[in-house]
Order: C-alpha cells, then sequence, then structure tokens
C-alpha cells in the first residue's frame, strides 16, 4: 500500500478563494465570517480540509498572493478574532484549515522590501537584486540582467533608480522574489510557520514553492522562453523544503505544494514520506492537454490521447515510487474545467460530474474548487472590463501585441482567464446570487438564477449529490483510498480513459476491484466489455448500459464499475 494512504487516502480537500465565497459585511468582498457562517454547507459535502487562499495585509494587486505581514489578517477579510472562531467552528465539525502560504516572493510593500528599497543592506539581501550598470538612468536603465519573463507578462525585472539596481519578480512587478539562499529569509519563513502551529494550525499550501530556489550567475535563457529552467525545481530546493518542513515544525502536517511546470522525479521527492518534505503535490501537466504549443494564450480543443498519457504517468509513476498526488481539475488559476473539458451547452450535468468521476476514483487527495460540486461554469462576460485579473488585463493587451485583433484576444481571454473561476460562489438565484449584499468585486455569472446551492441541496439528481456520492465512496470503500492503480491500454485514438483500481484483501462486502470509464466525448462509445459479474458502484448516468459483453457510453457518460464477492 502506498504510505500516504493510510494518513491521506480517506480524506478530500475543499479550496475557498476567499474574495468569492461569502460576504458577511456587505463590501462585495468574500471573508472569514463569511466563511464560518457556511460551514455547514462544506460539513454537508463531506470535506475534511478547507484551503482558504491568502487573508494576509496584502495591496492585492495579485488577490492576496502579494503579502505585507504574513502574521496578521487582512482587514478585508476581518481579524485574528475571526480567524479563531473559524477555526473553532471547523474543528468542531471534523474539518481542518489548510492555510496558504506565499513564500517564493513577497509584496514590494512588504517591511522587508521597504526596508531595502532604503538601502538596508540586511533587507537587499532578502531579494534578488542585481546592479545595473553605472551609467543607467531611469530614462535609460539598460538591459536586464537576464531575458526571463514574468509569468504575468513582460520582463521578470523592475529597475529601481534610487538603488541603481534591478529585482526579479517572477509574477506581478509588485511581488518581488525572495532570496532563499539567504539563510535569514529561511529563518524567517521557518519563524511563520511556527507562528501559525503556535495557533492550532496543521495544514498548509504552499503557492509556487519549486520556484523558490535559482540557478547560480544570472543567465539568458538560451531558448528564448521565459527562463524557467533556471528556477524550476531548483538546485536546493529539496535541501531548503526539508530545512522549513524541519524547522517550522510540520513535519507530519498535511501539506501540499503548487510545483509549476515540475516532473515526476522532483514530484516523488516532494511527497515521498521518507524525504520528509511535503505530503502532496500539485501538478499542473494534465491542464495543458488544451494548450497549443504548450502555450496558455493559444487555443485548441483538448487532446484526449495527451491527458491520459499524463494521468497515466503521473498516477502509476507516484504509486511506484511511493508519491502522492494532489488531484484536481479546478482551482482560482484556471477555467472553469467542465466549460472546458466538456459540453455545458448540450451536456452540463454529464460534463460537470464526469470530470470528478475520473480524479475522484484515482490514488490521491481530491481537491474540490468552490463552485465545482454545483457545475458553475465560465461566466458569461462580454467585455474586457468585467475582468479584474492583472494576468488577463496583461494578456488582452499582448496578445493584441502580437497580431490579434481585439475581438480575438478577447475570445482567448475569455476561455483562459482567473476570473474565469473567481465570480462569486452561487447560493442562490437572487441579484448578487447570494453572495453578498452589496455590489460584488467581479460580476456574477448568468447563470446562478439555475446554477445554485438553493437549487441543488436536497435534489437527489444535482451535481451536488452527486459530489457528495464520491466523497462518501472515498470515506466508505478502502479500494478508493488504498487499492493500486493500473490505466488499461489501447483506448489510444478514443475518447475514452479508463482504469482499474484493485485491492488486495479487500474487507469483506467491499470491492476488490472497481474499473472507471470516462467517456470525453459527446458522442456514444461502445466497447467489448467482459464485466456481467460487475455492479455499477458510481455513474452519471446511473446504471451502466451492459448488454451481452458490450458497454455502450453515452455522451460525457462516467462509469465506475465494481467487483464484490
Ligand atoms: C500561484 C497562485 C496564483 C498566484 C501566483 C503568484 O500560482 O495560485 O494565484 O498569482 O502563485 O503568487
Amino acid at each position: 500500500m502506498n504510505p500516504r494512504a493510510s494518513e491521506l487516502g480517506n480524506k478530500v480537500a475543499y479550496q475557498i478563494y476567499i474574495r468569492s465565497f461569502q460576504d458577511s459585511d456587505g463590501d462585495g468582498i468574500g471573508d472569514l465570517r463569511g466563511i464560518t457562517s457556511r460551514l455547514d454547507y462544506l460539513a454537508g459535502l463531506g470535506v475534511d480540509l478547507l484551503w482558504i487562499t491568502p487573508f494576509f495585509p496584502s495591496p492585492q494587486a495579485d488577490n492576496g498572493y502579494d503579502v505585507t505581514d504574513y502574521r496578521a489578517i487582512d482587514p478585508l477579510f476581518g481579524t485574528m478574532a475571526d480567524f479563531e472562531e473559524l477555526a473553532r467552528e471547523a474543528k468542531v465539525r471534523g474539518i481542518s484549515l489548510m492555510l496558504d502560504m506565499v513564500f517564493n516572493h513577497t509584496s514590494t510593500t512588504h517591511e522587508w522590501f521597504k526596508r531595502a528599497l532604503a538601502g538596508e543592506d540586511r533587507y537587499l539581501a532578502y531579494y534578488k537584486f542585481v546592479d545595473a550598470a553605472p551609467d543607467a538612468t531611469e530614462d535609460n536603465p539598460g538591459e536586464p540582467p537576464t531575458n526571463w519573463q514574468s509569468k504575468f507578462g513582460g520582463s521578470a525585472w523592475e529597475y529601481v533608480p534610487q538603488l541603481n539596481k534591478w529585482y526579479l519578480h517572477l509574477f506581478d512587478v509588485t511581488q518581488a522574489d525572495l532570496d532563499w539562499d539567504n539563510p535569514d529569509v529561511r529563518d524567517e519563513m521557518a519563524s511563520i510557520l511556527r507562528f501559525w502551529r503556535k495557533k492550532g494550525v496543521d495544514s498548509f499550501r504552499f503557492d509556487v514553492v519549486n520556484l523558490i530556489s535559482k540557478v547560480e550567475g544570472w543567465q539568458d535563457d538560451p531558448t528564448g522562453g521565459d527562463g524557467r529552467q533556471f528556477y524550476t525545481d531548483g538546485p536546493h530546493v529539496h535541501e531548503y523544503l526539508q530545512e522549513l518542513v524541519e524547522r517550522g515544525g510540520i513535519d507530519g502536517c498535511v501539506t501540499v505544494g503548487e510545483m509549476s511546470s515540475t516532473t515526476l522525479e522532483n514530484c516523488v521527492r516532494y511527497t515521498n514520506p521518507a524525504h520528509h518534505e511535503l505530503s502532496q503535490a500539485f501538478s499542473f501537466h494534465h491542464l495543458k492537454a488544451d494548450y497549443a504549443g504548450g502555450d496558455k494564450w493559444a487555443l485548441q480543443p483538448m487532446d484526449i490521447d495527451q491527458l491520459r498519457t499524463v494521468f497515466r504517468t503521473w498516477q502509476e509513476g507516484m504509486q511506484e515510487q511511493d508519491g502522492w498526488n494532489a488531484l484536481f481539475w479546478s482551482n482560482h488559476d484556471q477555467p472553469r474545467p467542465n466549460s472546458r473539458f466538456g459540453n455545458t451547452d448540450t451536456h452540463w450535468y454529464a460534463s460537470s460530474t464526469l470530470l470528478p468521476t475520473c480524479t475522484h476514483l484515482m490514488q490521491g487527495t481530491p481537491y474540490i474548487y468552490q463552485g465545482e460540486e454545483l457545475g458553475m461554469t465560465n461566466p458569461d462576460f462580454t467585455s474586457i472590463d468585467q475582468y479584474r485579473d492583472v494576468e488577463s488585463i496583461n494578456y488582452f493587451q499582448i496578445l493584441q501585441d502580437r497580431g490579434l485583433t481585439a475581438d480575438e484576444a478577447f475570445h482567448v481571454v475569455h476561455e483562459r482567464s482567473r476570473d474565469d473561476a473567481r465570480t462569486p460562489m452561487q447560493w442562490d438565484g437572487s441579484a448578487t446570487a447570494g453572495f453578498t449584499t452589496g455590489t460584488p468585486w467581479i460580476g456574477v455569472s448568468g447563470n446562478h438564477t439555475w446554477i445554485n446551492a438553493a437549487a441543488e441541496l436536497g435534489d437527489q439528481k444535482s451535481v451536488y449529490a452527486y459530489y457528495q456520492q464520491l466523497i462518501a465512496l472515498r470515506k466508505g470503500e478502502p479500494i478508493i483510498a488504498e487499492g493500486e492503480i493500473r490505466f488499461f491500454d489501447g483506448y489510444e485514438g478514443t475518447p475514452i480513459i479508463a482504469y482499474e483500481r484493485t485491492l488486495e484483501n479487500a474487507p469483506e462486502g467491499s470491492a476488490w476491484r472497481v474499473v472507471v470509464l470516462c467517456n470525453f466525448s459527446g458522442d456514444e462509445q461502445q466497447l467489448s466489455a467482459p464485466f456481467d459479474q460487475a455492479q455499477t458502484l458510481v455513474g452519471n448516468y446511473g446504471d451502466a448500459l451492459l448488454e451481452a459483453g458490450k458497454l455502450t457510453l453515452r455522451p460525457y457518460e462516467a462509469v465506475a464499475l465494481a467487483w464484490n464477492d
């Protein structure tokens, strides 16, 4: 059995994007008390862990991923007392809070960065500052130290005239990368973790944590790329993580790292318990199956062969080497997956339930992103003015600079924007979807009139009820939590993803084999299926259509068959 299975196998996590979940004070922005007021809803779904996106003081240039103070609460979201109340109330319901630690960079409004700007050597050494040419000026700073590009577009370097130096920012210009080679920085980060541990927090998500260690010596990216090869899974990342985990007192906590453009080998090291790093990793390769040429901003229909291969590689590869995957389709940085990989116009329910069936029955820890359990879709925005995200706004311009018309650029942003996932949680059919009594910071999607929690709770045929069923299965069937996984061969060129789980010595009455079959297309598929002994464990069309050794999969159908005898 995978060594992580006993600790994590039957847990399900839920992600809250705090700005958009529930507002309690009418300012149009979600907050901590809002979350507390919705804990019964989350307990009813059956989740164990609640990842809440950053609520620390921040100028909100990147909605809280630009932290000014890691030990306090932004008044926008509430107070420390609100946080403590939330943690207490969550605990009563058997739910742990997972805090989001943004340790690769700070906001440029952080005290450390301000003191660096004031020329204090100690704090200059906290960041990646590089001298500019002696004759550099504000109007003519010369070439930046490297040709690296920021993940949000433009150069990854910013010139500071009063210091005559550049600083590195892999993200927004207000998010300055920390220098993890500096032991003082590592001390600070461990001490922040100890602060939250003392408050009883026992679960952490680490933002882009595989970018913390940069290759020494600044070099241009010879491929003309963004420079990622010089800082992704960098030279000391494992060493720094081990140190952070030990000194922060979080070994044994539930931890997950966001691993940008990572590799299987690195994720095995990040998550195999023998290494004492993290307990789970988010990797993103499966979410690139619709990137033309690997470019997020170039659309193509999803390549199902690529998706299947990625799932197989990561599921079987992590299993073989005792790593552990976080399982997900969706988060606050991704468009809604049912809009993206299904067809929400013609098969909204099937598309919204196919995707979780495919991943929740895999080996790992499933993460549900708010609203996914209701079948929320990309919003029906029609103008760039409705978007709020810095990346979307930058790329609307960059795409036009690359030669797209404004309409074409808008279409791409509409399909790829992070705001697709950030519209207010759809609680009910009222004008602001029950999210706020004020004006929401970002528009509500038009379909909240029929896709909403009030309409779905209590409806046994809702997307919400289907998620409840998937979560209950993970807790009730040991094979889901602990079983081995193996993908079937022979489906290349078809829209089908198929795998089986097996469990030796399954307890009496529970399944020892489960076969999962998913049809990622709007057309019926027929397979020969020697499955006569099996029963439907779960399926988004109810019972499987099995007849005379043939299985028919309907549009976007996912079904799991089980053997119990
Ligand atoms: C992660 C976060 C994203 C943020 C970025 C920089 O990818 O999920 O929202 O913009 O890191 O912190």
